[in-house]
């Protein structure tokens, strides 16, 4: 994506924030699960899914200024190397299930983002919510349990949050 000069509104701010904040935390639930997993078939999923987050951050980064980013950063690269780690303790259907819970949380977000933006933004969020369905389901397609609804809330619930702090600053 090429370099966009563009005068955002403080909301629209709020919003590429709360994006750049979603994608370093994608990135790095894909690193966790990478860092504690032997598993072939976990390695190759995190790797492929790896790949997109990382151009999707990469596309976040080309348009919203590091000032404008979120300061609890760090925190995002804790939290999704956290989630990444957990999910593989979990086991395979664990794991899967939590990403799908976090890739439909995302898909929503950036749908949720479309009256916001126009141009070259609105074109980046529908690529990167076709990105993230495909994400989910891929992730749903490699589990059959369905059991893990409280935690599928718990984690919608933290990504809600995560997203609310992001927000603000
Ligand atoms: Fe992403
Ligand atoms: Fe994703």
């Amino acid at each position: 994506m090429s370099e966009i000069h563009e005068d955002f509104s403080p909301q629209q701010l709020c919003l590429l924030r709360s994006d750049h904040a979603g994608e370093v935390g994608a990135v790095n639930i894909y690193k966790g699960i990478l860092w504690c997993t032997r598993d072939p078939e976990i390695i190759a999923f995190a790797q492929c899914h790896l790949k997109t987050e990382s151009k999707h951050l990469a596309s976040v980064e080309t348009i919203l200024r590091s000032e404008h980013r979120s300061i609890f950063s760090p925190l995002w690269v804790i939290a999704g190397r956290t989630l990444g780690v957990l999910g593989v303790l979990g086991g395979k259907n664990f794991l899967f299930s939590t990403i799908a819970s976090v890739e439909e949380f995302v898909v929503d977000h950036y749908i949720q983002q479309y009256p916001f933006f126009s141009g070259e933004v609105k074109e980046l969020l529908l690529e990167m919510t076709e990105d993230e369905d495909a994400h989910r389901e891929d992730a749903a397609n490699r589990t059959s349990e369905r059991g893990f609804k409280v935690w599928s809330f718990i984690v919608k619930k933290g990504c809600g949050l995560a997203v609310l702090a992001a927000l603000r600053a």
